[in-house]
């Protein structure tokens, strides 16, 4: 199958992006990259079956990064596949204002701190940080036993002195108590991409992929957000912060909370590339 072919069958299927989804998938096959697809045409019949296969896949709306069991985050790359979260591009921003606070106000010369991940999925936002801030312990808190399978295993993954620096708990956020015996010491640092997409939001079919706890908060999208929110204080020292992301519905609702407990103040609402609002960040009372 030509790539023009395969643009097409996935424009039919109505893949988003087809173009470039039959290009990434065929640099899969070849073990190749794009710049050298031009040059790529002749396919052995072996490879020319693999692709056709993945085509037909794609075209059945499984999304691109099962069926290269990969997911590009950030600096790191991940493991994915069935029963955990594909990272999200727009949790990138998430990470960047993360590391961009830790490495204004933690990261001092031979500086430790401690940051925790609250429902950490692959581990896209906990091995992003550790990857990128030496000095950060990371702990990484997920229900689902499948996605904590995956998050181990993308901790095993990484290079000795990073993964020693990342702890995977399989605990609720929701309760206050068991993650901060978990954690341990107070974090300076928590960041969270909960489960947050009101249940009758209609989503791509792609979505469906991955798995309905990872994805939808309840009738508002705020059923986890909202008890999480007594974890955070529990965790969080005095004068640490943290981050939010949460569905572009509910800026005020999550804004309106972390206000209303009375435990944080700087409570900030940040767009993402669409102007959508996106995440909130909020710095615990009582420095
Ligand atoms: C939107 S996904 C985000 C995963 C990862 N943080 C990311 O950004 O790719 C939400 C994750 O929260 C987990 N989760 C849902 N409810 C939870 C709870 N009560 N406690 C801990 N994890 C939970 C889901 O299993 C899923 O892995």
């Amino acid at each position: 199958m030509a790539l023009a072919e395969a643009t097409g069958v996935l424009a039919a299927a109505g893949v988003d992006s087809p173009r470039a989804d039959a290009e990434w998938l065929l640099v899969h096959v070849l073990g190749t990259d794009r710049g050298r697809l031009l040059v790529a045409d002749d396919l052995d019949h072996e490879a020319r079956a693999r692709f056709a296969g993945l085509i037909a896949l794609r075209a059945q709306r499984i999304p691109m990064q099962h069926l290269v069991g990969t997911a590009a985050f950030g600096p790191v790359v991940l493991h994915v596949g069935p029963g955990v979260f594909v990272p999200r591009p727009e949790t990138e921003l998430l990470y960047a204002w993360a590391h961009q606070l830790a490495e204004r106000e933690l990261a001092g010369a031979a500086a430790q701190f401690t940051v925790v991940d609250l429902c950490s999925g692959s581990g896209a936002l906990a091995i992003a940080l550790a990857a990128t801030l030496p000095g950060a312990r990371v702990h990484a808190v997920e229900k689902s036993p499948e996605a904590t399978t995956w998050l181990q295993r993308n901790v095993d993954g990484l290079a000795a002195d990073v993964a020693a620096r990342v702890v995977v708990h399989t605990g609720d956020v929701t309760d206050a108590g068991a993650v901060a015996a978990m954690v341990g010491a107070p974090a300076d640092l928590v960041v969270s991409n909960p489960p947050y997409v009101p249940s009758t939001t209609p989503v791509p079919a792609e979505v469906h992929a991955d798995p309905a706890m990872a994805v939808f908060g309840g009738e508002d999208g705020m059923d986890v957000i909202t008890p999480m929110a007594a974890t955070i204080a529990a965790i969080l020292r005095p004068g640490g912060c943290v981050g939010i992301e949460h569905d572009d519905t509910t800026g005020d609702a999550v804004t309106g909370l972390l206000r209303g407990t009375g435990d944080f103040d700087e409570v900030t609402s940040h767009t993402d590339l669409t102007g959508r609002p996106r995440f909130v960040t909020a710095r615990r009372r009582g420095r």
